[in-house]
């Protein structure tokens, strides 16, 4: 067991010594838990493949799913791809900093370690101050993936890093709340037509905005059937799951309240703890179970910073079945229903 230093960052200037000390930590191939606008990530020198090794020991990662790599200036991307098009300049002009990942062709500098070996390499420029000083500081690119342990719900919380790292790694930079709450937008330009592999932050309608049609892959909403070769490796594993059981329902919202209070009774009488997922605009019409509200229906970004720490604490609580209302898929209600979706192992009831 390795001892893990929990450090507060408050200030990003009274607080420089330990972005300092994390960084020493990234340039001497050890990893380092860092907080971003989306949720927290387990980074280490990205190239360096004895460090990126580390990670994936770190969070029990099947060797074949890769990792985004984190840059905090354009000459970096330059770097790691091949070229750069028009369409990704002009994201990247719109976006970054931000909840942004876009996959391109890679140069042989980068290690088949991230990519798992795929001739591709996906990058993100984060917005988090935090994130940022970092990989200045350690000048050198980053790979994260988020810091959970694999299979559990990405970490919006230096606490839920902790639970799952601790004596794992050697340090964790707690920069507060993630603010965006679910992982960044995956995006792929080496198709003829981009395509979202993975919904979240920067949503498909701010995305065709700028570049007209984009399409969205169907392992966003499907699980794959055996022998399927998905294009992110990353939406063949079941994801985002708490120990619970996740059912959600789906329909006209009376339905959606009398069909949930339903089975939040059988399930109680059947002996099962049960937690119920809901909006602000349904919460009071519930009466049995533990019953938590991710916000209104009406600000799905509010809906999508909570998710994960719900389902978080539905596990502290002892939930044996989660009872999720579904959401409306416009603007970032599409990541919020794929990650519930695949918490739930695509088990949706439509009432
Ligand atoms: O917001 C985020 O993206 C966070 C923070 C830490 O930046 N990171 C994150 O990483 O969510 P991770 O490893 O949990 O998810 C990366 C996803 C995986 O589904 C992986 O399969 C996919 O991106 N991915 C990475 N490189 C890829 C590539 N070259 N082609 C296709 N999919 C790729
Ligand atoms: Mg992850």
């Amino acid at each position: 067991m390795i001892k893990t230093e929990l450090l507060k960052i408050g200030d990003l200037e009274g607080d420089l010594e330990k972005i300092k000390r994390a960084a020493s930590l990234i340039r001497q191939g050890q990893v380092v838990a860092f907080p971003t606008e989306t949720v927290y990530g387990l980074g280490a020198n990205a190239l360096d493949p004895g460090a990126v090794d580390k990670i994936f020991k770190a969070k029990g990662r099947p060797a074949d799913n890769p990792l985004i790599v984190h840059i905090d200036n354009i000459d970096s991307w330059s770097m790691l791809v091949e070229t750069i098009p028009d369409q990704a300049l002009d994201l990247a002009e719109a976006f970054w900093p931000g909840p942004l990942t876009i996959i391109l062709k890679k140069k042989d500098l980068v290690s088949d370690k991230v990519t798992a070996g795929l001739d591709t390499v996906a990058v993100r420029m984060p917005s988090h101050p935090v994130a940022r000083k970092l990989i200045e500081l350690s000048a050198c690119p980053i790979a994260a993936p988020s810091a959970n342990l694999s299979g559990k719900p990405s970490p919006t919380k230096a606490l839920h890093v902790m639970e799952d790292m601790q004596g794992r790694i050697p340090m964790i930079l707690d920069g507060g709340d993630a603010n965006v709450g679910l992982e960044s937008t995956v995006l792929d330009l080496t198709f003829d037509l981009p395509i979202i592999l993975r919904p979240g932050g920067v949503t498909r309608e701010m995305l065709e905005l700028v570049l007209g049609e984009v399409l969205l892959d169907p392992s966003v909403f499907s699980s794959l059937e055996e022998g399927q070769k998905p294009r992110s490796p990353g939406s063949k594993y079941k994801h985002y799951a708490p120990k619970a059981q996740v059912t959600i329902y789906k329909g006209r919202q009376d339905r959606l309240i009398a069909g949930i209070s339903k089975e939040a009774q059988r399930l109680i009488q059947a002996g099962q703890r049960v937690g119920i997922l809901t909006t602000d605009e349904n919460k009071a019409s519930y009466k049995d179970g533990i019953i938590r509200s991710m916000g209104s229906r009406q600000r799905p970004e509010d809906l999508a910073r909570v998710l994960f720490s719900l389902l978080r604490e539905f596990d502290d609580l002892g939930v044996d079945h989660i009872l999720a209302e579904g959401v409306d898929t416009k603007n970032e209600g599409l990541a919020v229903m794929n990650r519930l979706a695949r918490a739930a192992g695509f088990s949706i009831v439509d009432l």
